[in-house]
């Protein structure tokens, strides 16, 4: 029998991609989603990409403690896979109670409910966030974790911490924490990828709106950080390597590790002009950009060191800048309004 793996939040960017690798990979997957930033037509994209079976839905929230408990009576999981949360850093300045709410409450009724039915594996979503101004460059998993400059990477960091002291108090839950580093890129058939609503708060949405003529210009936040070229250095990973990723992380939780943290990225740390100009190549295209002054709460340099995860995990990166670039423009040219709804 196929095992059964709960989605939470698998109906957005990265939710929608791991979906697509799970069940290549013959898990079958349960999205549950309240859609608040994703539309139903991803799910309808991941169907057409994975052999035409529909994908069971719940639309429901994590904070419905009677939703969750009637779908883990409905259903017995495996493991289950944690996206579901709001991620917009600005956002999460403006309005914290929200995002403590939606994150920090939402979790601990998955969590609770999950107890209670029996399912005492999880991989959630984490971020490089947790390591504030990192210590070391490049980020190894020992890096003590900072300061957060925002709500939205405090809950990723309480979340961790949570998740932690859960697991040490109760050995029977497997805990896979995964960092994930900037991820971009979209499924190479173009069918699914990221859809921000408004003006897009990161990079490549930016440059791929630019490029369609939705945006007239680039604005680059800063050039007088202490790197290569002035611009900010980050580690990129291509959405479907991260998706890949956590299928490794379950197999990780079928060996019973407890409680286990990775990073997810390339390794590779890229400018915000390398970006640009990797753009520019991949794609045949000119984006203007202005220089800006930096961001509030920006690191200079933020890029791992994914060897834990290819260790343990057998888990590497297999695309590289050029497919992240040609596939979040393959991406955005075949769906300028997103799902287009
Ligand atoms: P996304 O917004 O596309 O997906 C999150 C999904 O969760 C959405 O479909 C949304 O509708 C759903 N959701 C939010 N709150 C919910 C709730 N209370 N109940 C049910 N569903 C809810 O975001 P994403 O980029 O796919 O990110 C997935 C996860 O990875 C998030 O937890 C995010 O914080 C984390 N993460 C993302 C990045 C990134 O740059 N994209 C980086 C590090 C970590
Ligand atoms: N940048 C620009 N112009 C823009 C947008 C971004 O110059 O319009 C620059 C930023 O200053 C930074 C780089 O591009 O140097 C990347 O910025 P992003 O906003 O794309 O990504 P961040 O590294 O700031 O943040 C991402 C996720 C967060 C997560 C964080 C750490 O969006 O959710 O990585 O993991 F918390």
């Amino acid at each position: 029998m196929k095992k059964k793996i709960l989605v939470t939040g698998g109906a957005g960017f990265i939710g929608t991609h791991t979906v697509v690798e799970l069940r290549h990979a013959g898990y079958e997957a349960v999205v549950l989603d309240n859609l608040c930033n994703s539309s139903p037509k991803s799910l309808e994209r991941v169907r057409e990409l994975t052999g035409g079976v529909e994908v069971p839905f719940c639309r429901a929230d994590i904070r419905d403690r009677e939703a969750l408990d009637a779908l883990f009576s409905q259903h017995q999981f495996e493991a289950c896979i944690h996206f579901a949360g709001l991620k917009s850093v600005g956002e999460s300045v403006a309005k914290p109670w929200e995002y403590y709410e939606n994150n920090i409450v939402g979790t601990l009724t998955l969590l609770d409910v999950m107890r209670r039915h029996g399912c005492k594996n999880i991989i959630f979503s984490s971020s490089a966030t947790v390591y504030g101004d990192p210590l070391q460059i490049p980020i190894t998993e020992e890096c003590p974790k900072g300061q957060c400059t925002n709500p939205y990477g405090w809950t990723k960091s309480m979340l961790e911490q949570i998740l932690t002291d859960m697991q040490v108090a109760d050995p029977e839950w497997n805990v896979v924490l995964l960092r994930y580093f900037n991820p971009i890129g979209a499924h190479p058939s173009g069918r699914i990828g990221e859809n921000p609503n408004g003006i897009p708060n990161n990079l490549m949405p930016y440059i791929t709106q630019v490029a369609i003529g939705k945006r007239e210009c680039l604005g680059v936040f800063g050039d007088d950080y202490d790197t290569s070229d002035g611009t900010g250095v980050r580690d990129y990973i291509h959405v479907v390597d991260l998706a890949v990723g956590h299928v490794k992380a379950l197999e990780a939780i079928s060996r019973r590790c407890g409680l286990a943290v990775y990073n997810l990225g390339t390794g590779h740390g890229y400018s915000v002009l390398e970006v640009v100009h990797a753009f520019e190549e991949a794609n045949h295209l000119k984006i203007p950009y202005v220089i800006k002054p930096r961001r509030a709460g920006d690191v200079a340099q933020c890029y791992s060191d994914p060897s834990k995860a290819e260790r343990e995990l057998g888990w590497k990166a297999q695309y590289g800048i050029f497919e992240m670039c040609r596939d979040s423009w393959n991406w955005q040219k075949n769906n300028p309004d997103g799902y287009g709804d």
